[in-house]
């Protein structure tokens, strides 16, 4: 009774201050009700205040309704440094050190989304703990050529791989009250040109491969924000382009959250009011002075627009869909009731790292079982190659970082090898940049030439004595290489690498090449070295994922996400396509032909094909069974087959399926990804896996109907280890 009481008495205080609570401030109101509410107290100039950048990465709330600022922060493998209120360059706080986190091509090459989940979770409280209601990230740009400077920090050359892989993340990341941001959108698939090079690619590629992650991550992912691209697509601006945000986002996949655009990727004012763009960052205002004071005021998206609007130039309706979608962005991140707190810089997530890296290590080659290396044989390990030393958190652009700690892959091997046998480390190669840091200054580091010959000598005289070369080079994060701003010169390791790795192979059989880098190179020493493993760029716990691969502690799983071609040429948009395009504009002659589906399509045998990856143990594959023989379109069918581990050591295999129609009434893919399966099985256990194929697995886009088709006929299942190395097939028809 007296309980009773307590509670109507509670209730009779609170009612009145409930009801004078405005719905927008009230948690309990449905979204669209405190959007609605919010907007119509909001005055023109408070609507337009939230469309525009206010700092480098901040954009103006409501201060006199209790609407927060958003914060934003790169992304896409860790949460960036604190810049200026007005500049680049680092704010120099103490407190802003994160985990690194390994870049996407290595969290695509673990093709697990169950890993995908973990990056998002780990990366997403990280963003929430510095108070970031913005990731930017992650990017899902195809891989269209092994030039892109910025090929690391997305997933692959193929739309399914990197549609499956997104959702988690962006799931994950959102689950703390942090919008993912996914980026760059659309068919910002090269660094040269990127602030206007117009992309002419056919409605077919647009939608069967460089649209299907975005599409993923918007409808599936439910992701509060996407980035415009720089580049430009029938000839409008990516950030403010009819056809992609207004038509294709917006309209037809129900996007309701916020475009924003790429840091000065806007270009006009009436273009970005008509053309779906909502928020504005990174203007280079009048072109030369970066931070005026007022340069905020001077944005596209600013006072021009105001002044639109004052004038009646502008529609008040097209201002207020993009105030409901900040203020959407707002209320599901800054205003969530259900926020939780974050944490940042944590020996969870420094794990949470470590377990991405190492499941996403490509084992390439092992002849001869050099790996692992076995310490009970092994006493002296000589380790060669900058890329030993260098740290890869730095650099490559926007998604460089401030790493609380970075383990090198030669401390990873010292740790790991301890007392058990000698690590020696010489560099065997040096880059430029890396002198210039080492002597301080520019000018001194010409007079200083680096006497390549010389530092090869010297690594291949010491590889003579040693049991075990590990050489540890690659690519690195220094403009021309893996860097944003600026596309690779050729497929060839920079810095004389390639001479070195096979002088090095002619001094020592057993010769380990573990690479560092986010794009495919070539290797004309291949031939030369046992074993090869690429190892991506691994953050914080590189070096430690690396010497678990190396000395067999983590049995390799990874699998690429995109195909190494032996050279260039062969890959389809060097071979057949335009790259970079002529300074104007870039065809996608190529057309749906990306990655493998140009190697098959041209019979050519790739280095080591796109789902290609190793393990320490071995996988049989059973017979593949289709429970039906015939399917109609409503329908699907069931392929089962069942995959042993036929080794003596525990391990996990990527089961890949490809489709291939088998006569069409126009070019087709001879196969293309539909599905996996990343399954773990003990030494000597077997497992059934299954796969549901459906119409959408089955259908092109047709440029004809605007639409997806599934033409009836015959169709193949192939099921395998990689795109080259097909295990089991299984034929049925589409009636
Ligand atoms: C990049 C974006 C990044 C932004 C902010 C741009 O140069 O293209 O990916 O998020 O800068 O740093």
């Amino acid at each position: 009774m007296k309980k009773h009481l307590t509670f109507l008495l509670l209730w009779a205080i609170t009612l009145p201050l409930f009801a004078q609570t405005p719905v927008y401030l009230n948690p309990a109101a449905p979204l669209e009700d405190r959007v609605e509410d919010a907007l119509q107290r909001m005055t023109l100039e408070e609507k337009v205040a939230v469309l525009h950048a206010q700092s480098k990465f901040s954009s103006a709330g409501v201060p006199r309704l209790g609407i927060p600022e958003s914060w934003m922060s790169d992304g896409p493998h860790g949460v960036r440094a604190e810049v200026l209120w007005d500049e680049w360059y680092g704010a120099n706080w103490t407190n802003d050190s994160c985990i690194a986190f390994p870049a996407l091509t290595a969290l695509a090459a673990s093709w697990n989304p169950e890993v995908a989940a973990l990056y998002g979770k780990s990366i997403g409280e990280e963003a929430r703990y510095r108070n970031k209601n913005v990731l930017l990230g992650p990017g899902v740009n195809i891989y269209r050529t092994p030039l892109n400077g910025r090929n690391f920090e997305y997933m692959g050359e193929d739309p399914c791989l990197a549609a499956q892989m997104v959702v988690p993340y962006v799931r994950e990341v959102q689950k703390n009250g942090v919008a993912a941001c996914v980026k760059h959108f659309a068919l910002n698939n090269q660094e040269i040109d990127r602030g206007h090079v117009n992309v002419q690619v056919s409605d077919r590629a647009l939608y069967e491969i460089y649209l299907p992650a975005f599409k993923a991550a918007v409808q599936q992912g439910g992701a509060w924000a996407i980035m415009g691209a720089y580049n430009q697509y029938k000839d409008q601006h990516c950030c403010h382009n009819q056809y992609l945000l207004n038509d294709i986002l917006k309209r037809d996949w129900g996007f309701d959250g916020v475009v924003i655009s790429d840091w000065g990727g806007v270009h006009d004012t009436e273009q970005a009011i008509a053309n779906g763009l909502d928020m504005e960052f990174g203007t280079w205002t009048n072109g030369m002075d970066w931070s005026k004071s007022d340069s905020y005021s001077r944005y596209y998206m600013a006072q021009p627009y105001l002044q639109l609007l004052k004038d009646g130039r502008a529609d008040e309706k097209i201002l207020n869909d993009k105030v409901r979608r900040v203020l959407r962005l707002v209320f599901r991140t800054n205003m969530s009731p259900n926020r939780p707190y974050g944490s940042f810089g944590t020996q969870e997530h420094a794990e949470a790292g470590r377990r991405i890296a190492e499941e996403g290590i490509v084992l390439l080659q092992n002849n001869r079982n050099v790996l692992p290396i076995d310490l009970s044989k092994t006493k002296s390990i000589l380790v060669v190659g900058e890329n030993a030393v260098k740290r890869m958190t730095i650099g490559g652009g926007s998604s460089s970082l401030k790493a609380k700690y970075e383990a090198s892959p030669l401390a990873g091997i010292q740790a790991r090898v301890g007392n058990a046998a000698q690590v020696t480390y010489v560099k065997g190669y040096e880059s430029p940049a890396e002198r210039e840091q080492d002597v301080k200054n520019a000018q001194e580091a010409q007079l200083k030439t680096i006497d390549a010959k010389a530092l090869r000598a010297e690594a291949v005289e010491a590889a003579k004595s040693a049991d075990v070369v590990l050489f540890i080079g690659g690519l690195n994060k220094n403009g021309g290489q893996d860097c944003e701003g600026a596309d690779r010169a050729g497929l060839e390791l920079p810095y004389e690498q390639d001479l070195l790795i096979a002088e090095l192979a002619k001094a020592n059989p057993s010769t380990v090449v573990a690479l560092v880098s986010g794009n495919a190179v070539a290797m004309p020493w291949v031939a030369q070295v046992p074993a090869i493993v690429e190892a991506w760029y691994g953050g914080t716990e590189a070096g430690n994922a690396i010497a678990a691969v190396l000395f067999g502690d983590v049995n390799p799983s990874g699998k690429l996400p995109f195909t190494f071609p032996v050279r260039l040429q062969d890959n389809g948009a060097h071979a057949a396509g335009e790259y970079p395009g002529d300074g104007k504009s870039v065809a996608y002659r190529d057309d749906i032909f990306v990655g493998y589906r140009w190697l098959d399509k041209e019979k050519i045998k790739p280095l080591f094909a796109f789902g290609h990856g190793l393990s320490y143990t071995t996988f049989q594959y059973g017979k593949a069974v289709a429970d039906k023989s015939k399917i109609t379109a409503s329908d699907a069918v069931t392929v089962t087959l069942s995959v042993k581990n036929t080794g003596v050591r525990d391990g996990a295999e990527v089961v890949q399926l490809y489709i291939s129609d088998k006569k069409a009434s126009l070019p087709r893919p001879v196969k293309e990804l539909k599905g996996f399966k990343k399954i773990r099985l003990k030494a000597g256990e077997e497992q059934t896996v299954t796969f549901t194929i459906d119409q959408t697995a089955l259908s092109f886009y047709s440029n004809v109907n605007g639409a997806w088709v599934a033409e009836p006929g015959e169709f193949e299942a192939l099921i395998g280890a990689s795109s080259a190395d097909i295990r089991a097939t299984v034929k049925f028809v589409l009636q």
